[in-house]
């Protein structure tokens, strides 16, 4: 990164997840499936699942209030919002323009970001963009979703790993030596038909059928996926750190995106990482998807795990095929 730009800096952070719990044993009375298979096969144990009446907005609203707080701003502060997820409210208006309202934020632009799963880092790296710039100076960043809608629940590969929840962050400039490092993002969309929900945009509008024939919910193929993210994380990891002039034993925390402890545990082997230097919280959170990652962030922190200093790498996949990471130096004082 050119040294003269600004370095963007996470100057608060908040999550929120719904109160309902869905565990493994409740699945058991949904479809085949068991306990032991899922806890074996993806690391989950349980997830949090939005009420019928819970949209995307709703969960993005809470984790933006409590980030807002966390960072010490108000509503007049900010001054762009990015919210990255796959299950908008609706098509259009944005769930960004959706959030800006209830939040009491006016004239600050607001736009939606989709890259799936990976939609997380994808926001946090156009985010320092503008922080880099000096264009904006307070920037929320949102990944919130309810994968839980678009879940087609009697097909047991993809029902045990979807969830519900948000993350939210706010952007700040700061010191040149923190803050988001070094990034790279990619995407091959040869590889769009592995995760996609066929109908309800313009390729295949909602009708009758689509709607009987399920085509409104989640497809994905799940082994192609794994092969996929477990290759192509460490080379992510490796490309980021390079960028910034580091290597893998200066990383204090991994924190990847949470699909399946499987492949998280396959890329820390790969890049020679011990697992007590990586968060994982998919066994209480499942996948959902740009939430993963300050889902993650945010358990750690809490429990005191992040300090001053620290060298964070996010690295995340997801639906296009996409793919991201970002290397962090954590500085926020309190
Ligand atoms: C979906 C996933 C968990 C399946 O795990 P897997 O080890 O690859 O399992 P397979 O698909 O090879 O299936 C193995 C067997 O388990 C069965 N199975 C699949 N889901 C099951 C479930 N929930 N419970 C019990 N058995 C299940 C399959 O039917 C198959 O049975 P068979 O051998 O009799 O045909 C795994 O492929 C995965 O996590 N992929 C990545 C998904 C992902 O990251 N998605 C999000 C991207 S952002």
């Amino acid at each position: 990164m050119n040294s003269a730009l600004l370095k963007a800096h996470i100057a608060g952070i908040g999550t929120y997840v719904p109160e309902k719990i869905l565990t493994n044993f409740d699945l058991e009375k949904i479809v085949d499936t068991n306990d032991q298979w899922i806890r074996e096969r993806t690391g989950i144990q349980e997830r949090h699942i939005a009420s019928a009446e819970q949209a995307a907005s709703d969960l993005g609203v809470i984790a933006a209030q409590r980030a807002m707080k966390n960072a010490g701003v108000t509503a007049a502060d900010i001054d762009l919002i990015i919210v990255s997820t796959v299950t908008p409210d609706m098509l259009f208006p944005s769930t960004a323009c959706v959030i800006q309202e209830q939040l009491g934020i006016t004239e600050a632009p607001a736009f939606d970001l989709g890259a799936g799963c990976t939609g997380f880092v994808y926001a946090l790296v156009t985010g320092a963009q503008y922080i880099a710039t000096g264009a904006y100076r307070n920037i929320l960043l949102i990944g919130t979703e309810t994968l839980s809608k678009v879940t087609n629940w009697s097909d047991r590969s993809t029902c045990v790993l979807l969830a519900d929840g948000a993350g939210a962050v706010v952007l700040q400039p700061g010191a040149a030596d923190g803050g988001v490092l070094s990034f790279t993002l990619g995407a091959d969309g040869r590889g769009g038909k592995y995760l996609f929900q066929p109908a309800g945009g313009s390729r295949l509008p909602a009708t009758m059928e689509t709607v009987q024939k399920n085509l409104h919910l989640l497809q994905m193929s799940g082994p192609e996926i794994f092969k996929f993210a477990v290759r192509k994380l460490p080379e992510i990891a490796e490309e980021v750190l390079a960028k910034a002039g580091l290597s893998i034993s200066d990383i204090d925390f991994l924190i990847p995106h949470q699909a399946n402890a499987r492949i998280i545990e396959a890329a820390a082997k790969r890049l020679g990482l011990p697992m007590d230097k990586v968060l994982l919280s998919i066994a209480k959170y499942g996948n959902n998807s740009s939430a993963t990652i300050p889902l993650a962030m945010d358990d750690a922190l809490k429990a005191g795990r992040i300090k001053n200093g620290d060298l964070l790498l996010l690295i995340a996949f997801g639906a296009g095929l996409t793919w991201g990471g970002v290397a962090l130096r954590w500085t926020k004082t309190d």
